[in-house]
C-alpha cells in the first residue's frame, strides 16, 4: 500500500436507480478517473453485506455481475493497475478482522445506530439479522484493511464511517498504532468536494429521495428501465400549481427535481438550466424535454452496458483480489499478532 487508498462499496441487491448514477455511480467514476495514478482507488462489491436483509439468493450471482457491468459502463477502467475493482466475499480477511473488531464493538454502540434502528422497526424483531445488527462492524473492516484515508459516503453511511474511525482509534490504543484511520468527515467533503451525496428525488414524492427500495417503482428511475416507459413516468411526476417554473426545493419540489435532473443528464450547471426555463408556464413542454432527455440518456448507458464484456469484468476481479488479499492480509496478521492470534514475530 505505498499509495493513499480511496475506498467505496456499493451494494449488490436492487438495481440501481439514475439517482444512484448521478449521486455515485458517475461522481465515483469520474473521481477514478482522475485519482488513479496518484491514489490507490478501491471499488467493491459488498456481497456480503447483501443479504443483511432477507434477499432471493439465486439472484445474487446475476446481481454481483450486473453491478460490476454498471461500473464499466459508467466508465471505469477495468484493467487499471491503480484500480482495483473486487468482490468481497473474495477476500476472507474482510470475514475474519470483523470477528476480531466485533469483540471490540460494544452492543449499546450498534444499537444506536440510525441505519440499524431504522431497518429493525421496519422488518420487525423477529426477523432482524445479527448480521443487520453488526454489519457496521464489517464496512468498518472493509475500510481497515487497506488503511484507507478516504471514504465517500452518502449522508446515510456517515455514522458508519465515524463508527471505522472510533473503532480504529480503540484498536490502536489498545496495542499501539497498528491501523489506518480514515480521515474525519469534514476532511473527506473538503477532498471530494461538494456534488457529493447529491440526491435526487422521487418523481412521485419528490419530498423523498428517490430510492432503488421504493417499492411502487412509479416515482423511481431504474438504469434498466425501458426508455419509454421512464419516459412516461416524467411525465407523470408530481409537480404544484404556482405555473411557473423556478428552482426552489421547498416551494415547488417537483419541478426543482426536474431542473436537477435535466442539469445532470446535460451535464451543465443547475444555474444556467434554471435561467433557460425560468417563469415559464407550461409544465408538459418541460416535463417533455426532460422526458426526452432522461429517454436518450437511457438509450445509451444501456447500448453502453450492453458491450460491456463480462470476461473483462473477470479478468478485473481476478487481477484486483489478488492484490487485494495480499494487501487486507497483512493488515489482519498485524492485527491477529496484537490480539495474540499469531507469533509477534
Ligand atoms: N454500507 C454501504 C452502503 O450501504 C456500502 C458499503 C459497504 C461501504 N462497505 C463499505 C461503503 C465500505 C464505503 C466503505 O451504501
Amino acid at each position: 500500500m505505498t499509495k493513499p487508498v480511496i475506498l467505496t462499496g456499493l451494494r449488490a441487491n436492487n438495481n440501481l436507480t439514475i439517482g444512484n448514477y448521478f449521486g455515485a455511480l458517475m461522481p465515483m467514476v469520474e473521481m477514478a478517473n482522475q485519482k488513479a495514478g496518484e491514489y490507490q482507488i478501491n471499488m467493491f462489491i459488498p456481497d456480503l453485506h447483501s443479504f443483511t436483509t432477507p434477499i432471493n439468493h439465486d439472484e445474487l450471482q446475476g446481481q454481483i455481475m450486473h453491478n460490476a457491468r454498471l461500473f464499466a459502463a459508467a466508465g471505469l477502467p477495468l484493467d487499471h493497475d491503480d484500480i482495483l475493482l473486487y468482490r468481497q466475499s473474495y477476500v476472507p480477511a474482510h470475514s475474519e478482522l470483523t470477528w476480531i473488531l466485533d469483540c471490540f464493538t460494544g452492543v449499546g454502540e450498534m444499537g444506536r445506530m440510525i441505519e440499524y434502528k431504522d431497518k429493525s422497526a421496519k422488518i420487525g424483531d423477529d426477523r432482524v439479522s445479527v448480521g443487520l445488527f453488526n454489519y457496521p462492524v464489517l464496512m468498518a473492516a472493509d475500510i481497515l484493511l487497506y488503511g484507507a484515508k478516504y471514504v465517500p459516503v452518502g449522508e446515510d453511511q456517515r455514522q458508519h464511517l465515524e463508527f471505522a474511525r472510533d473503532i480504529s482509534e480503540r484498536i490502536n490504543a489498545r496495542f499501539h498504532d497498528i491501523l489506518t484511520v480514515p480521515d474525519p468527515l469534514e476532511k473527506q467533503t473538503e477532498f471530494f468536494g461538494k456534488g457529493q451525496g447529491l440526491r435526487i428525488k422521487d418523481l412521485a414524492d419528490p419530498t423523498k429521495k428517490m430510492s432503488k427500495s421504493d417499492d411502487s417503482g412509479k416515482g423511481v428511475i431504474f438504469l434498466t428501465d425501458n426508455p419509454s416507459e421512464a419516459a412516461k413516468k416524467v411525465m407523470s411526476a408530481t409537480t404544484d400549481d404556482k405555473a411557473s417554473i423556478n428552482y426552489n426545493p421547498i416551494e415547488q419540489p417537483g419541478i426543482s427535481n426536474l431542473l436537477q435532473i435535466l442539469a445532470l443528464l446535460r451535464g451543465h450547471p443547475l444555474d444556467d438550466v434554471e435561467a433557460a426555463y425560468k417563469g415559464q408556464s407550461s409544465y408538459g413542454d418541460f416535463k417533455r424535454i426532460v422526458a426526452d432527455e432522461v429517454a436518450g440518456f437511457l438509450t445509451a448507458f444501456q447500448a453502453k452496458l450492453a458491450d460491456v464484456s463480462d470476461n473483462a469484468i473477470i479478468a478485473a476481479f481476478e487481477r484486483s483480489e489478488q492484490v487485494a488479499n495480499q494487501q487486507a492480509n497483512e493488515t489482519l496478521h498485524r492485527v491477529q499478532q496484537a490480539v495474540g492470534l499469531r507469533p509477534r514475530g
